[in-house]
């Protein structure tokens, strides 16, 4: 913990403040075993925004093998190198603009011309046949690791069935045992509703098994949310209070400061609710609440976070689905345009940038203690934490003294910013009276170790490089995750919310969403 003077690593093995880990973090690890990227949506923004600056710091960490190669895909007519210096500008401009996903100051040009030197880029209609048998002609010229390949589907969701089936009709995603292997990435949204994600799973399944699919969720790449299952089973100290004897309820915010920027049209058609519950904040929820897993053995641990979900209960049709919920979205504020004025949405809108709820999860360990989700755009702050409010003492012993209240105890997980955990508890004031004040106990990440810079992807796509899926979603989660959220999404849908926009932008949220804890007499850890 922060405050500790002791520096350098204790015959435990145990890095002391000071000291920091490696900064090459990265660095640490072997190159992954040769294999071609192909990415479809290789002119999209994701390939721009996410999957480049990746593969560069992955390729400046010396993460990717000799026999590396990527073939880029895309609709737009453009020559390899026009490809590669669109890629290599916007990948300066954001070094130049320091974002902390990028090492240096300056963009290092012999790591970008050794990436570089990999890339292919071929223009390609998805939507036909031959194209495939192209793609085909393409790699068999151009493998020269062994055949594998890593299939990445960049695009909108409405291709990733026809791609598979069409990979699958041109044969390039057979494997055979110990020959070659062949893997998808999937990004989300992964359906958009329980039908659609069903039919999803049913339709790639036909052309892919389980162990070849890896569905992406980016918040799985966070060291902060990696960090919680060796918080809780890597220590003796914290799992002994993790369940209902102890927690009171728990918290999982994930609050942005953004709005939907140039997505009108996707979030307009999507909403808070499906855009980020489903998915990334049940993984948090899943994180928090499963049972230690047998082993770290990706299907061991995804198992557990799927029977989370399992137990979930609080939002079941119709009634439970509206008193559990508070939907919201965002009006005019503090200089900037409500949702219905933004590019792309229509201006009468219903769609929610904001969504709150209540939910237990009802097994063993957690029966009785309501977990409280909130996710919204234009609120107050960017923060994303997880927080477990512990029981109150008896307060008897403080009957007769000058202590009014004692602060609650709590464990704040911070997911981002400020990446750490903190403890809240009560701590005598200095002086002759008996009174209480509430004080924290911090660790802060940067304290102990010097990250490398990262967009969450690096660790993502090594991962599937190597075939660990640890961190990807299964088809049973994806669908249990559905399962979780479509009664709300049924309920909100027969319902037209008579009072959006509901909260102004860069404020707290909607006041419902404070009603819904103080119905409880609990009340949101504030963004501040
Ligand atoms: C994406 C959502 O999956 O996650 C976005 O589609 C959201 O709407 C983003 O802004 C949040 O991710 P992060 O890593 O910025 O917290």
């Amino acid at each position: 913990m922060s405050g500790e003077t002791a520096s350098g690593e204790t015959a435990s093995g145990e890095i002391t403040s000071g000291e920091t880990a490696s900064g090459e973090t990265l660095g640490r690890y072997e190159p992954a075993p040769p294999c071609t990227l192909v990415i479809f949506g290789a002119a999209g923004d994701l390939t721009k925004r996410l999957i480049t600056p990746a593969l560069y710091n992955l390729t400046l960490a010396g993460m990717l093998p000799d026999g590396f190669r990527i073939i880029g895909l895309d609709l737009a007519d453009l020559s390899d190198a026009a490809w590669r210096d669109a890629l290599a500008d916007m990948l300066r401009e954001f070094v130049a603009k320091g974002r902390t996903e990028l090492a240096r100051s300056d963009m290092d040009q012999a790591a970008w011309s050794s990436l570089a030197a990999r890339m292919q880029y071929m223009r390609g209609d998805f939507s036909n046949p031959e194209f495939y048998g192209a793609l085909a002609s393409r790699l068999a010229e151009q493998e020269n690791g062994g055949g594998n390949r890593l299939f990445y589907l960049a695009v909108a969701d409405r291709f990733f069935g026809p791609i598979v089936e069409q990979l699958g009709a041109a044969g390039l995603t057979r494997q055979e045992e110990d020959g070659p292997w062949r893997r998808v990435v999937i990004e989300k949204p992964f359906g958009h509703d329980l039908p659609s994600a069903i039919a999803l799973n049913q339709r790639i399944a036909k052309v892919l098994t389980e162990d070849q699919i890896y569905r992406m969720d980016h918040f799985l790449g966070k060291e902060t949310v990696q960090n919680i299952m060796m918080l809780r089973f890597g220590n003796g100290a914290f799992e002994n209070l993790w369940n209902r004897l102890h927690v009171d309820h728990v918290q999982i915010t994930a609050a942005e400061r953004v709005g939907v920027e140039r997505r009108g049209k996707f979030y307009d058609q999507t909403g808070a609710l499906r855009d980020m519950v489903p998915n990334h904040v049940l993984q948090l929820l899943a994180v928090t609440a499963m049972e230690p897993p047998v082993s770290f053995d990706a299907d061991a641990v995804r198992a557990e976070k799927a029977k989370v979900l399992q137990a979930v209960h609080g939002l079941e049709a119709g009634e439970a689905a509206l008193r559990n919920t508070v939907r919201g979205q965002y009006g005019a504020g503090d200089g900037s345009v409500a949702y219905r004025e933004e590019p792309d949405v229509d201006t009468n809108s219903v769609t929610e940038t904001y969504v709150a709820a209540k939910l237990m999860v009802d097994n063993w360990r957690w029966g009785g203690v309501p977990f409280y989700l909130r996710t919204g755009k234009h609120l107050k702050l960017r923060k994303t934490e997880i927080v477990l409010q512990f029981r109150a003492p008896p307060f008897a012993l403080f009957r007769d003294t000058p202590t009014e209240t004692l602060a609650s105890n709590r464990l704040v997980l911070h997911i981002q910013p400020n990446e750490g955990i903190s403890l809240h508890f009560n701590a005598k004031n200095p002086g002759p009276a008996v009174q209480a004040s509430g004080v924290r106990m911090d660790f802060r990440y940067g304290d102990f170790f010097s990250e490398a810079p990262s967009t969450g992807y690096e660790t993502l796509l090594y991962d599937v490089m190597i075939g660990d899926a640890t961190l990807f979603q299964r088809a049973d989660f994806v669908e249990a995750g559905w399962r979780v959220v479509q009664p709300v999404l049924d309920a909100w849908g027969a319902t037209r919310p008579a009072d959006f926009p509901n909260y102004p932008s860069f404020s707290q949220g909607p006041a419902a969403a404070d009603a819904l804890l103080r119905r409880d007499g609990r009340a949101w850890r504030a963004l501040s």
